[in-house]
């Protein structure tokens, strides 16, 4: 297995995987299948799919767009492609945009310097609030118009539409994947919502200073941190391939070769991940969606069956019948939380699959990156691991 430490973090994720690499390893290795390729199902942060391309060929799948970006990261080998200077020339392209975005709105300055109030950051963030009605006119201006006073500042916002607008240069590129990914990681820490992106915080009397901590940071600083790590990265790939796609997970499974091992970490909750982690679909799409809510969702968002108390049990019904068909191994995480009963699941895997899989299971107490910050906002789960080998 690769060594986690050179996998860089991009973004706080509910339920990643990173503390839990070793037990899929074992996981994996135990089954002793023959096996050239894994397919890392619901990859979301793409940290299994990184972990493994020293052992297996990979497809790297998830329903979300940003999922495909980040293992086209890892699936890059920045060294090589990347010319000298790079950093340096993203700086001055960012920084001409941005230049010539406040010489076309000189009206719109919005400084937190002397800002110490409830009242004081109340008025500043709603009249930012207030640019969604504004008509910019000009291009690379969506996160400018809509998202201004809410998770990001103003100022913060036009530096992300900024750099979004150099990233489009690099398209096609591995130049365009270590823009995104450090642009994903300095939105997630500039953001003063509380570790994603489900609601942004109202001001309250108590956590004005909280808030401004938040404004005040340098967003491009933290991406020229991280852009400088991510172009340094190397993942021994020994020669294996990757391939991303974005499928729901049933399109996938019909089209891995036989005899894949899949690695399947379907959400476990109500909770769903195109609606904590929308602005992040909406700046690799960077597609104008319609918003609504308040929290200023994609209207387009996808509701996965995993995520719904009525549909789950068939959801994993037409898993373990599609592994079955592709005469595949399965090593599936869920958690002893999950929407479906463990047993129930445990008890359908044996009816589905007991007579042509070997099966067992394997267990670690892990505290779920649920929500970021606090301690009191994370879940102790347990984190469970099924493998079912192919006989
Ligand atoms: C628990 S997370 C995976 C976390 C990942 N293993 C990691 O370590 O970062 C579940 C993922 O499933 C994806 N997902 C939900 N429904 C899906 C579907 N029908 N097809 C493919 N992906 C789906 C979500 O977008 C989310 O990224």
């Amino acid at each position: 297995m690769v060594d986690p430490e050179i996998i860089p973090h991009l973004l706080k994720y509910m339920g990643s995987k990173r503390e839990i690499l070793s037990l899929i390893n074992d996981a994996i290795k135990e089954l002793r299948v023959d096996s050239t390729c894994l397919c890392d199902l619901f990859s979301g942060t793409a940290i299994v799919t990184a972990a493994f391309l020293d052992q297996f060929n990979v497809i790297s799948n998830d329903i979300q767009t940003y999922s495909g970006v980040f293992a086209n990261l890892y699936a890059s080998n920045m060294e090589e492609n990347l010319k000298q200077g790079f950093v340096v020339e993203i700086k001055t392209k960012a920084k001409e945009f941005v230049d010539e975005w406040h010489g076309f709105f000189p009206e719109y300055k919005f400084s937190y310097e002397n800002i110490n109030s409830y009242d004081g950051l109340l008025e500043i963030e709603n009249k930012q609030q207030k640019l969604i009605n504004a008509d910019f006119g000009k291009g690379f201006s969506l996160f400018a118009k809509n998202y201004s006073g809410t998770y990001w500042s103003y100022e913060q916002c036009v530096w992300i539409d900024s750099i979004r607008a150099v990233a489009e240069e690099y398209k096609g590129t591995a130049g365009y994947y270590a823009i995104l990914c450090a642009l994903i990681f300095a939105m997630s820490y500039t953001s003063q919502s509380t570790g994603h992106f489900a609601q942004y915080r109202d001001v309250t009397r108590s956590n004005v200073h909280d808030i401004l901590l938040y404004r005040k940071r340098n967003l491009y600083s933290l991406f020229e941190k991280k852009l400088e790590e991510v172009i340094h990265l190397r993942i021994p790939r020994n020669n294996h391939e990757i391939t991303v796609k974005t499928l729901d997970y049933l399109d996938c499974l019909r089209i891995i070769p036989e005899n894949t091992i899949v690695y399947a970490d379907p959400p476990y909750s109500a909770v769903h991940y195109s609606r904590f982690y929308h602005v992040i679909e909406t700046l690799v799409r960077y597609d104008h969606p319609h918003l609504e809510y308040k929290a200023r969702y994609r209207d387009d968002r996808y509701q996965s069956p995993f995520d719904k108390r009525k549909e789950v049990a068939d959801a994993f019904r037409l898993l373990f019948n599609a592994i079955d068909e592709r005469r595949s191994h399965l090593v599936l995480s869920y958690s002893d939380n999950g929407l479906l009963k463990y047993d129930e699941l445990l008890e359908m895997g044996n009816q589905m699959l007991g007579n042509h899989y070997d099966i067992s299971l394997k267990g670690k107490n892990h505290v779920h990156s649920k929500m970021g910050r606090a301690d009191e906002n994370r879940l102790y789960v347990n984190e469970l691991l099924v493998s079912f080998r192919r006989k």
